[in-house]
């Protein structure tokens, strides 16, 4: 997947705009139908598709714009779940770090951004049955449990944004939130995000985040404020065609 590398100094002004600087909103504007007025040909919704490719690149008003490109995709193709099935090395990095953290079977897991749900098939083949996928695409979390067997029973795949799921969900929800993938990079910062993501989870976040995405953020403080400290801080790199990609993968912990 293609990656924008943007200069050090435009990250750390992006940062800092993010982190500190954009209202925390969640209403109508990041809601779901935000995206799904893309189906409708009307000029109405030709009029709020403009509004969020317009915001999407605003830091003080909410967008759902970049949801909007994985409603409706096909199973194959650039954003087609075929393409998320590979357990490769930095699946693999992920996956045994979140390892370290399951020491009870039952504890609810969720991922965040899950797609079709390779690393819940994971967990679910090592004997986890108390698991939850989010994902905005479809096709990806009807097909999952055809997909992957071994979800049956043992994982709840539901198709929501990650802004409403989140919103919805229960104080201490969750023992274990993880993601991966250009998944909450791309959620718009006027959307409380760590914030929501410190009430979900009773005691872990586990991030793999590219440091250079779209709405990047100093995540430790925003963390930090959040009453979670940091357990682990480990880069993964690898050469990429488009550059080479940095990301980190963060542990955090609530502070109890
Ligand atoms: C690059 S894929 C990574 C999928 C998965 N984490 C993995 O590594 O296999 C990004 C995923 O995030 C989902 N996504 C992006 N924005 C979302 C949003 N606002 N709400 C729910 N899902 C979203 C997409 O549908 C897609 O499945």
């Amino acid at each position: 997947m293609k990656t924008t590398l943007y200069k050090p100094k435009f990250l750390f002004f992006k940062r800092i705009v993010n982190s500190f600087f954009s209202p925390k909103i969640y209403g109508i504007f990041n809601k779901r139908r935000a995206i799904e007025t893309s189906n409708i040909n009307t000029e109405l919704s030709r009029l709020e598709i403009f509004y969020h490719k317009i915001t999407h690149r605003i830091w003080f008003f909410p967008s759902m714009y970049s949801a909007k490109f994985w409603v409706d995709i096909e199973k194959d193709g650039k954003r087609g779940y075929t393409t998320f099935m590979k357990i490769d090395e930095k699946a693999l990095f992920l996956i045994e770090n979140l390892q370290k953290l399951i020491n009870d079977k039952n504890m609810p897991i969720l991922d965040v951004g899950c797609n079709v749900g390779r690393f819940l098939n994971v967990l679910a083949k090592d004997g986890c049955n108390n698991l939850t996928g989010v994902d905005i695409n479809q096709i990806a979390i009807t097909d999952s449990y055809s997909v992957y067997p071994d979800l049956v029973g043992n994982a709840e795949m539901k198709c929501d944004t990650i802004q409403n799921f989140l919103s919805n969900a229960k104080d201490n929800e969750f023992d274990l939130i993880y993601t991966m993938g250009a998944t909450i990079e791309h959620v718009h910062p006027t959307f409380p995000l760590v914030k929501k993501l410190a009430k979900v989870s009773g005691k872990y976040v586990c991030i793999l985040i590219n440091e250079s995405e779209l709405y990047v953020r100093f995540w430790e403080i925003e963390f930090r404020r959040n009453d979670f400290k940091l357990l682990i801080k480990a880069p993964f790199s690898y050469f990429d065609p488009t550059g080479d990609i940095r990301e980190v993968l963060y542990i955090f912990e609530k502070i109890v």
